[in-house]
């Protein structure tokens, strides 16, 4: 049997007609940039994270660029994060010329530590920015109540956590700005690149639509330096598609969870911990075990697709030596770069795959 890890085939045949016709219709109107597909998947990723406002951008990682530069964060800015993390919540800090301060993860959820964050503000840090890892929201009551206390911009790295819940609140709609990715392999996924940014701040929403034209306002006059952010409307049409199914996705994905877990119970596989505060959509299935390049290679052979999520924690990286972070500094999110691993849990599996997963694993476990 061939289990991958993400298997986008099988989700495109179930959507193939209606992505067509939507592709084509944008194709024979010749919109080729903004336009009413991307006007209406803004309004509907706003109301589905109960935001105000909507702004599509060109990825996640536009969307979390795109943020800090409304914000106006540069050069002398602090912004305070989570070393485990994509590299491109870090990369944007660092591109704004804003300096990441790092705080260790809690090592159940891999989220940032919230406890931890009060400890890091200093004089010069204008925003916290949590990551919404795997599917599951950060902690936001303590990280609130902090930017509240020091007048802080929040930025919710949501970019694998579309509709995931916090304590009866979507994602996004917490902080300052909710930053989602349209990554092929996120739980809402375009067939190319694409992000949006929501928010409930209507200057900011202002801001930000002007940013993502080179922030010029009226065109060719130009107030500020912003980019080219902008969504792509082909990738808008066949995410409108998608939207309608995303709710019975994660559902899936959550049932396959459910299995799993299941199955793991009292075997030395550490299952997902998720928050009773948090509905979580499972981008990511991620479990810690004793020896896991070798179970990844066993696994590899074995035609299962299982990645790790990250290998090397952002204060390790070389371009990010010039923070001066070393070895042991956030020991918790080292420690989870060795021992964590994501296996299937996209929502096509069947129990027959799931079944050949858990053996595999559990086989070489024993
Ligand atoms: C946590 C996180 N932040 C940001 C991004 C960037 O999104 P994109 O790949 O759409 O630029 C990703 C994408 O994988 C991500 O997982």
């Amino acid at each position: 049997m061939n289990v991958p890890l993400l298997d986008l085939k099988a989700q495109y045949a179930t959507i193939k007609d209606e992505a067509l016709a939507a592709v084509s219709e944008v194709l024979e109107t010749q919109t080729c940039i903004g336009g009413p597909k991307v006007t209406e998947l803004e309004g509907k990723v706003a109301a589905i994270s109960d935001c105000k406002f909507a702004v599509g951008a060109s990825s996640g990682t536009d969307a979390i660029l795109n943020s800090l530069m409304s914000l106006d964060i540069g050069p002398c800015d602090e912004v305070i994060t989570t070393p485990f993390t994509f590299f491109a919540t870090v990369g944007c800090i660092a591109r704004t010329g804003a300096k990441p301060v790092f705080v260790d993860i809690d090592p159940q959820t891999y989220n940032i530590d919230a406890e931890l964050v009060a400890s890091a503000v200093t004089e010069k840090t204008k925003a916290i920015m949590p990551v919404h890892l795997y599917g599951q929201m950060a902690d936001m009551d303590p990280i609130m109540e902090i930017a509240r206390k020091h007048n802080l911009a929040v930025i919710e790295d949501a970019a694998q956590s579309i509709t995931s819940v916090y304590k009866g609140k979507k994602a996004g709609s917490i902080g300052t700005v909710g930053c989602f990715s349209f990554f092929p392999s996120k739980n809402l996924g375009g067939v190319g690149d694409g992000g949006m940014i929501v928010t409930n701040d209507e200057q900011l929403y202002n801001r930000l639509v002007i940013m993502r034209n080179h922030g010029s306002k009226p065109k060719y006059y130009h107030k500020y330096i912003g980019g080219n952010f902008r969504l792509d409307p082909i990738q808008a049409a066949v995410l409108l598609v998608k939207l309608p199914h995303l709710d019975d996705w994660s559902e899936a994905r959550r049932r396959n969870a459910a299995y799993y877990d299941e199955k793991f119970k009292g075997t030395a596989v550490k299952i997902p911990y998720i928050s009773p505060d948090c509905v979580t959509i499972y981008n990511q299935y991620c479990i810690r075990v004793p020896k896991r390049d070798e179970l990844l290679a066993h696994l590899q052979k074995n035609k299962i697709g299982c990645e790790v999520y990250y290998p090397v924690p952002m204060h390790l990286q070389e371009c990010f030596k010039y923070l001066g972070y070393t070895q042991g500094d956030f020991p918790e999110a080292e420690k989870a770069a060795k021992e964590i691993m994501a296996i299937p849990v996209y929502p096509e599996l069947t129990d027959q795959m799931k079944d050949y997963v858990v053996e595999s694993i559990l086989s070489f476990l024993r």
